[in-house]
């Protein structure tokens, strides 16, 4: 399985993508710029939802209405920040599938953020259906929040274990 992972790894670095933002000036900063950009606009619209249905600005409409008016932007934010993180995983991916905090973070975290966050913004149309959350989504969205937090304190750690 490892022998798999790592061929199909040595194959993507070598691809002309690959190649040619890795050997580019301006295309890796730029690469960096879409999974950050990205980033901030996905974890920005998911903490909004979860800060709404943890309690904070009731006074600004129902959790419900801000699941429908963030959707589409939420999954914008994922859609760059996928894009960003998949070409810069390409320029070194046989380095990045031998990091520790790089495996945790795709293969453990990322999953469970990601569908702990499908669940939530479906649920949010109900549980946030009046301007008080019921109890079930309060826990949600500190779980959804923290789920997050531990992917980017993995992401973030990443550098700490290239020489490992
Ligand atoms: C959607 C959830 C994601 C979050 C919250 C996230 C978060 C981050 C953060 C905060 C960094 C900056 C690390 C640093 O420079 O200190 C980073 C870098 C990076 N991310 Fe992501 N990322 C996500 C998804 C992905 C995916 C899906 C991939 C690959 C397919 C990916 C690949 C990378 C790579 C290769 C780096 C550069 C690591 C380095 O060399 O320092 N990310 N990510």
């Amino acid at each position: 399985m490892l022998n798999f992972f790592m061929s199909l790894a040595k194959w993507l670095q070598t691809t002309w993508w690959a190649l040619d933002i890795g050997s580019s000036l301006w295309a890796y900063p730029f690469v960096q710029l879409t999974h950050f950009a990205g980033l901030s606009l996905w974890i920005g619209t998911n903490f909004a939802l979860d800060l709404r249905l943890v309690g904070l600005g009731k006074k600004h409409g129902t959790g419900a209405e801000l699941s429908r008016t963030l959707f589409v932007w939420n999954w914008v934010g994922f859609g760059a920040a996928i894009t960003g993180g998949f070409l810069l995983f390409s320029t070194a991916a046989t380095k990045y599938i031998q990091n520790p905090a790089f495996a945790v973070k795709l293969g453990v975290l990322i999953p469970l953020a990601l569908i702990t966050h499908i669940v939530v913004q479906h649920k949010a149309l109900g549980w946030g259906a009046s301007r008080e959350v019921q109890t079930a989504g309060r826990i949600a969205g500190v779980v959804e929040m923290v789920l997050w937090l531990c992917v980017i304190t993995a992401a973030v750690s990443i550098p700490s274990f290239e020489a490992l």
